[in-house]
């Protein structure tokens, strides 16, 4: 777990101001635009299905994009008008109180532990028109014991009756098994492809690993890919871009 913990910290090499300038209102044209469709893709794999959803998001391996994706799917989904909930699954070493300018705790640990009624636990954010959000809550010893346990299952059961849509921010499936187990419990998983970070053959593991695990995945978010920024950038910003775009790709593979 320190190892994971190091190699992640040494990966954060972008500063507060990239992430705040990815989400939300203040991403680029491109990325908007991608977000949208990755959106409508999301509500095509649910299409005729009328309960509320669980989407879990995950990748391969640490800084692929997760909790961008997951910040950004949640508020798009919200502005199209349904009641969203973002939790942040990662429990191992989360930013997401930080990029949204939430309090750490009391989250989803806490909840879990017990040591908390549920007062105080959905936050909203001022920068994203009030969307609600669970933070990770105090990181405890023990994550994926806690995520084991029935108590989430029950939480999510109970969350489903207030909420349309649900999107977990869950750690890479390549670190720890956290992902893995969660993803039983959603109805839907997206895995982030970011360009040139993950090796193919730990990409196929992790979807094989999500599919033995009884995972339904929806599909895939590729991000960082740099041919689309271009486009966007030619036609429509006098900007460098950053990274690339979003696409989304139906996979194909319903349970
Ligand atoms: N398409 C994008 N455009 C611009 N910035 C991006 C994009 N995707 C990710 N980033 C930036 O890259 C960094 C890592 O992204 P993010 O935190 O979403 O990844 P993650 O998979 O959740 O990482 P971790 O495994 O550490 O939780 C962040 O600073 C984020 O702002
Ligand atoms: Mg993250």
């Amino acid at each position: 777990m320190n190892e994971y913990r190091m190699s992640r910290k040494q990966e954060k090499s972008v500063s507060e101001n990239e992430e705040i300038a990815s989400i939300g209102p203040n991403r680029s044209f491109a990325m908007e635009e991608a977000h949208k469709r990755l959106r409508t893709n999301v509500f095509f794999s649910f299409a005729g299905e009328n309960s509320s959803r669980v989407i879990g998001i995950t990748s391969t391996v640490a800084h692929e994009g997760k909790s961008t994706t997951s910040i950004n799917l949640a508020y798009d989904i919200m502005k199209a008008g349904k009641k969203v909930l973002l939790i942040d699954a990662d429990m191992r070493l989360s930013n997401m109180a930080r990029t949204l300018s939430l309090r750490f705790s009391p989250g989803l640990s806490n909840i879990l532990v017990g040591d908390n009624n549920g007062e105080g636990l959905v936050q909203k954010v001022a920068l994203l028109e009030n969307l609600s959000v669970i933070c990770c809550g105090d990181i405890p010893p023990n994550p994926t014991e806690l995520l084991s346990s029935q108590r989430i299952g029950v939480l999510l059961e109970t969350l489903k009756k207030s909420y349309d849509y649900i999107i977990v921010d869950l750690p890479p499936v390549s670190d720890v098994s956290d992902a893995l187990i969660l993803s039983k419990l959603t109805d839907g998983m997206i895995v982030v492809v970011r360009q040139g970070h993950a090796e193919k053959k730990l990409l196929h593991d992790t979807v094989r690993q999500l599919k033995n695990n009884g995972a339904r995945i929806i599909g895939f978010v590729m991000n960082g890919t740099r041919e689309t920024g271009r486009y966007y950038y030619n036609k429509y910003r006098r900007k460098k871009y950053a990274y690339g775009a979003y696409i989304y790709r139906q996979y194909g593979d319903k349970k």
